[in-house]
């Protein structure tokens, strides 16, 4: 501010001067934190950072508890958002011009073929680290009491995931994807009843061709990525909701727990324990003598955010430099490969329609799924949550890990062991 004694040239002079810390400070309105409250505050004031809690147990923080697999895959996906709207400024979603933009990425566009690579790699990357994030919370019991309905989000999110790399499939136009998705949406058509009207919903025709191209291309560049997102915003507001990540009960808590209805004086009974914000599940927010096992979440949480995202990023810059994405001949709709296979997410379930093309198709991915959606409503015992592969949970983890091991033997037949007419061969 200039004073009532400044020249004009001098106040001149002292807005430029002030001009970069003032627009600084109208954006960042705190310093760096150096105090609990300054570090509370920062989390609490700035838009990007308040999506986190201010302090986080030091369980949330383990490597080895969540793997960060549910922090590696929000970064595949927002990977996929910048290469794929990078992406959008070349292709075209027409069977006549496709399969020449994929070649222009490969032969004229600067990058383009890193680009597609990336785009690829994080797709391939984030189906399977979806699927690893929900074993991850399975064998450790977070799904139980009263995270279910972030489990059912979980299971959406999951058949989203796929979906929409399904999608993707096709665009390139060329035989690989077009054979995938002639097999993989004619699973679909085994459904009895409704299955061939929802392929025909899928394809808008009854074989693939424009139609279902344009389709593909509508779901993967926007109906399917706003629901992801959507989603990802619900589940995200629910971990919070839900007093933060699961973690093991403390001795402390079991304590409190085990502590008589009426506490005599002077005895604080921690079941219901009152913050700033509101009320929270476990011992977050605290007041009185509550047994304080959390951190700020300025720097702490933040920093392993930033390692995960460098991490993450890193591998898939190193992979997309070292392997090329696939793209083969134009689509010959006269000449199938031999054997036509599906994307390899889908491969476990061609292999079962091999032997039975309605419990491959439907009945046995419809059990699955169906399965999945329940499990927190099926199980509802409250121990062992927190721990991995807690003893306590020893017949559900193993059911889970039998049906997840089964899964992975029918992918790998159906990716190495099947060869013309689906005949068993051996890869070696
Ligand atoms: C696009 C897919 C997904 C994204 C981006 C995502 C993201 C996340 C993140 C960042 C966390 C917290 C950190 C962590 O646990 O690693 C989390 C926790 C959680 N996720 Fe997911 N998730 C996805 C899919 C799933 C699936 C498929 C399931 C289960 C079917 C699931 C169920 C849960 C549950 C129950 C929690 C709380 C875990 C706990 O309290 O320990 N999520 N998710």
């Amino acid at each position: 501010m200039s004073t009532p004694t400044e020249t004009p040239s001098r106040t001149a002079l002292t807005t430029l001067r002030e001009l970069p810390s003032n627009v600084w400070n109208s954006i960042f309105r705190n310093p760096l934190p150096s105090t609990d409250l300054e570090r509370a505050s920062t989390s609490f004031t700035n838009f990007f950072l308040h999506i986190h809690p201010v302090k986080v147990n030091r369980n949330t923080l383990r490597p080895v508890y969540t793997l960060g697999l549910g922090l590696i895959s929000v970064f595949l996906f927002l990977i996929l958002a910048v290469t794929g709207v990078l992406l959008m400024f070349y292709y075209v979603p027409s069977t006549t011009q496709a399969y020449d933009r994929m070649l222009d990425l490969r032969g004229t566009v600067a990058f383009g073929i890193f680009l597609r690579n990336m785009h690829r790699w994080s797709a391939h990357g984030m189906v399977a680290i979806v699927f690893l994030h929900m074993c991850r919370v399975f064998f450790t019991g977070a799904y139980k009491k009263p995270r279910e309905f972030n489990w059912v989000l979980g299971v959406l999110l999951l058949l989203v995931t796929l979906f929409l790399s399904f999608t993707g499939y096709l665009l390139p136009w060329d035989q690989l994807a077009f054979w995938a998705i002639t097999v993989g949406t004619s699973i679909a058509g085994y459904a009895p009843l409704v299955g061939k009207q929802i392929q025909f919903v899928l394809l808008g025709d009854t074989t693939v061709g424009q139609e279902a191209l344009l389709r593909f291309y509508v779901l993967h560049v926007a109906v399917l990525p706003t629901l992801l997102v959507l989603l990802m915003a619900v589940h995200f507001w629910r971990i919070r909701k839900d007093g933060g990540l699961s973690r093991p009960e403390k001795a402390a808590e079991k304590a409190v727990d085990k502590a008589p209805a009426a506490p005599e004086a002077g005895v604080v009974k921690l079941k219901k324990v009152y913050g700033l914000q509101g009320f929270v599940r476990g011992p977050f927010t605290k007041v009185g003598n509550v047994p304080d096992d959390s951190v700020y979440g300025w720097p702490n949480l933040l920093m392993a955010e930033l390692f995960v995202f460098v991490l993450t990023v890193s591998v898939i810059l190193v992979v997309s430099l070292a392997f090329g994405a696939p793209l083969e001949q134009p689509v010959n709709v006269m000449h199938p490969p031999n054997p036509a296979k599906a994307p390899w997410y889908f491969l476990g379930l061609q292999e079962l329609v091999s032997y039975s093309a309605f419990w491959g198709g439907i009945g046995i991915p419809g059990l699955m799924v169906a399965m999945l959606f329940l499990v927190p409503y099926i199980d509802r015992t409250t121990h062992g949550v927190g721990r991995w592969f807690a003893k306590e949970r020893l017949l559900a983890n193993t059911i889970f890990l039998t049906l997840v091991i089964l899964n992975i033997i029918f992918i790998v037949i159906g990716t190495f062991f099947r060869g013309p007419n689906w005949t068993f061969v051996s890869p070696f």
